[in-house]
């Protein structure tokens, strides 16, 4: 980008299609990721020794031969660790190395730091580990059978939703299961730990929780913050991977380092990766809804379920955003909502883009189709007569929904799509093929916006401008390919109407903003881009103070424009030249900024308040074909319209909505954990786990931004979250999965279709339905 002309002023300002500041290093492999930094001197490469057990007690841990093995460092175990034993986010659940008991296969039982990668991993094969076997919970039902949970279970209750259940023209109810997802981020959990005097320590850490990781490696070290600077440049994605369970790694690492005053570098390898971190999380929900002759609900009930893994991590909030998001975007009368949550002996399941709202949703969407299949009626008109209309109705946790536009978007798709068209070609093509056989569905997304937990819903940065004009650039989100640090940039460029490649995107560090929240619950822009927005602000009003002064007039006559400052109708002069006058004149050319989000809040003990500050919005309409003998699918058409507010820059949003969308495709068709009896992950590599590849993405994929989205709440130059939502469009492909099954009956049975929709589940799902109608091939 070159820097003057008109084109470079143009995309400087917000709302422009800029490419991500890192797109070419991506591509041309230039981007820095930790692995790839310079390797201090002295180095040493950590390997984790992990349990091979999903529930055990510790009878012996003899680790003298890993201690003796060639180019071995030190050995770390539970005994070596200063401070507290827990990197748990909020629970104090999660031990860095167990000290009696293991609790899921792959726990980091101890690890190994030497010279070389290979002498870590050979010296801890050498280890002598002795258990005696506890009995496993594997299963939500097993958890549920033995009353095991990591906190009792929660209501949140609208009305009486079982009277009105009882009381409506119809009821339907179900079930449907659905499975976790692996984050399967390209770089994998990684850090490297150099240290420094006075036992200070400098991290670099993949993760999306730069001030957690300083915390919790201060607190397991027993040292104070102000010992530990994190850094991050960027991810090779998180994607929620990283928002705590990065943090177990790194404090490894720092331990190593401190032990031995040496450099320590982890990287967990793929498949080592896949069984010690925690994915999203397993839910099974059962429904009930009571509805009218219109196929418009009196009330619903869900029941939700789910498996956490053996300790809490983030999973409360999770669970709670999965019982936020039971009504998607209908309006559900009377709702009871009841969630379990599931401790087991697998790893402990975390924070995966949607963050519990995708469960939350799915089982009223089947319910939707279930209701339409039910009164013979097209379940785009079922949803439709559903949908939270503008005047205030009550979500289950008592927040008024007064921003929907899912009617005017879910209208606009299926008339540009082609849906009514299309239903009637789906019914005719299917009437014709005998083995082969079309789905359709259009689906809502509604997605609350605000971290639950309300401390959060604040963020810092902090601006520098250097006397030639250039300007730094920090803020306490992380960068993890979503395309936030050119959001951010793009608004301080447009503060100071200078161009964007006046701005340096800088890595985010503990000690330049402090204090932050994870970079997650899609509110990286909201809240960073208000910030940072403060800080320019404050700068900004220092020069025109300054200008006023010098050229004696109002500072309101002073302006930022393109061409330079203009003051007052007095002349236009270079924003490099004002800041220069600024310095000699001991003007401060630095400010940090500050933002937290107004209105919200939220009375966990009754469920009720204003957990979310404004809602996203989008629809998407998907086309599939499955074999009737095979169960083998194919998504054939994606249609999408979303609502981004007004766009910071379209060009990412748009890649934010197709990466989630096809994130979602994945988790609900050929993404699959499958745990063998003894509690192993069988499917840890790519070899058994199949995320979409490009051959997946569906031949016709008509994305648009919705044109006339503008945020009602004053968030930052009125855009909207993005990195989450879209995910949930994905909630189409499943629900015409359901009807193209569905439709092997001429939908005269409701499908027991659970997620993923692999081949093997189509399949049985055919024959069942077949056989459920009493039909025969
Ligand atoms: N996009 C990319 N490319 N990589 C990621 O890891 N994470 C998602 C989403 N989009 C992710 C992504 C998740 S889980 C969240 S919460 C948001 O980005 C976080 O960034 P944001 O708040 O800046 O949108
Ligand atoms: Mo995203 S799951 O909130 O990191």
């Amino acid at each position: 980008m070159p820097d003057s002309g008109a084109a470079s002023k143009l995309y400087a300002a917000v709302h422009a299609p800029l490419a991500h500041d890192s797109a070419e290093k991506h591509v041309a492999g230039e981007a820095l990721y930790i692995d790839d930094l310079p390797e201090p001197t002295g180095l040493l490469h950590l390997h984790v020794g992990q349990s091979t057990r999903a529930h055990a007690g510790i009878v012996r841990l003899d680790l003298s031969a890993v201690r003796a093995a060639p180019g071995v460092a030190c050995v770390l175990t539970a005994a070596d660790v200063p401070g507290k034993n827990d990197i748990s986010p909020i629970m104090g659940d999660d031990p860095m190395f167990p000290e009696a008991v293991v609790r899921f296969i792959g726990q980091p039982l101890f690890a190994v730091a030497a010279e070389t990668l290979p002498k870590a991993r050979a010296a801890a094969a050498l280890a002598i580990v002795e258990y005696e076997d506890l009995p496993p919970l594997l299963t939500i039902e097993a958890a549920q059978a033995a009353g095991s949970t990591i906190e009792h279970s929660q209501v949140m209750r609208l009305g009486d939703a079982r009277a009105a259940i009882a009381a409506a023209p119809h009821a339907l109810s179900g079930e449907l299961a659905m499975g976790g997802q692996d984050h399967f981020y390209l770089e994998g959990q990684v850090a490297l730990v150099v240290p420094g005097e006075d036992g200070d320590l400098h991290v670099w850490s993949s993760t999306q929780n730069p001030t957690e990781t300083q915390h919790l490696i201060a607190r397991t070290l027993g040292i104070r913050d102000h010992a530990v600077l994190v850094e991050v440049r960027r991810m090779g994605g998180g994607f929620g991977g990283k928002e705590t369970q990065s943090v177990h790694y790194a404090a490894i690492a720092a331990l190593a380092a401190t032990k031995t005053g040496r450099p320590a570098k982890i990287r967990l390898d793929r498949d080592d990766d896949m069984v010690m971190t925690g994915k999203r999380h397993a839910f099974r929900t059962r429904w009930a809804v009571g509805f009218d002759a219109a196929g418009v609900l009196r009330g619903a009930a869900f029941e939700l379920a789910s498996r956490c893994g053996h300790s809490a991590d983030l999973s409360i909030a999770i669970n709670d955003r999965a019982m936020f998001h039971s009504d998607n975007a209908y309006c559900l009368q009377a709702a009871e909502i009841v969630s379990h949550r599931l401790r087991t002996n697998t790893v402990s399941d975390t924070a995966f883009r949607g963050f519990g709202g995708p469960q939350g949703m799915m089982a009223i969407e089947r319910a939707m189709d279930a209701i339409a299949w039910t009164l013979g009626k097209d379940p785009l008109d079922v949803r439709l007569a559903n949908l939270y209309g503008v005047s205030g109705e009550l979500t289950p946790y008592g927040q008024r929904v007064t921003d929907s536009i899912a009617l005017e978007l879910m209208t606009e798709l299926a008339e540009s799509c082609g849906y009514r068209a299309r239903r009637q070609a789906v019914r005719a093509w299917n009437a014709e093929n005998r083995w082969l056989k079309r789905g359709l569905s259009l689906t809502p997304v509604k997605f609350g916006i605000s971290f639950t937990a309300n401390h959060l819903n604040q963020a810092g940065a902090l601006v520098h401008v250097y006397t030639d004009g250039s300007i730094h650039l920090n803020h306490g989100g992380t960068e993890m390919g979503q395309g936030l640090n050119v959001k951010v940039a793009q608004v301080v460029a447009h503060e100071f109407q200078v161009p964007l490649s006046a701005v340096k995107i800088s890595a985010t560090r503990t000690d330049k903003v402090p204090n932050t929240s994870a970079t997650a619950a899609s509110s990286g822009s909201d809240l960073n881009g208000m910030a940072a927005q403060d800080a320019a602000r404050t700068i900004k009003d220092r020069l025109a103070a300054f200008s006023a002064q010098e050229f004696g007039v109002a500072a309101e006559q002073v302006v930022f424009t393109p061409d330079g400052v203009r003051i007052g109708d007095l002349e236009t002069i270079g924003f490099t030249e004002l800041v220069r006058r600024a310095y000699f004149n001991r003007v401060s050319l630095s400010a940090a900024g500050y933002y937290r989000t107004p209105e919200i809040h939220y009375d966990r003990a009754r469920h009720q308040g204003r957990p979310f500050y404004y809602f996203a919005y989008g629809a998407a309409c998907s086309e599939v074909v499955i074999d009737t003998l095979t169960g083998e699918n194919k998504v054939v058409r994606v249609d999408i319209l979303h609502d981004v507010g007004r766009s910071l820059n379209p060009a990412v949003d748009a890649g934010q909505i197709e990466g989630g969308f096809i994130q979602g495709m994945g988790w609900l068709t050929t993404e699959e954990l499958v745990f063998d009896a003894a509690g192993r992950l069988t499917t840890h590599a790519p070899s058994t786990y199949k995320i979409p590849t490009a051959g997946d993405r569906p031949d016709v994929f008509n994305l648009a931004i919705w044109e006339r989205g503008e945020n009602r709440e004053a968030t930052i130059h009125r855009s909207k979250a993005v990195g989450e939502p879209p995910l949930m469009l994905a909630i189409s492909v499943f629900s015409a999965l359901t009807d193209a099954v569905a439709s092997v009956a001429d939908h005269a049975v409701l499908p027991d279709l659970d997620a993923p929709a692999t081949p093997e589940r189509i399949l049985r799902a055919v024959e069942d339905v077949r056989r459920r109608a009493g039909r025969h091939v």
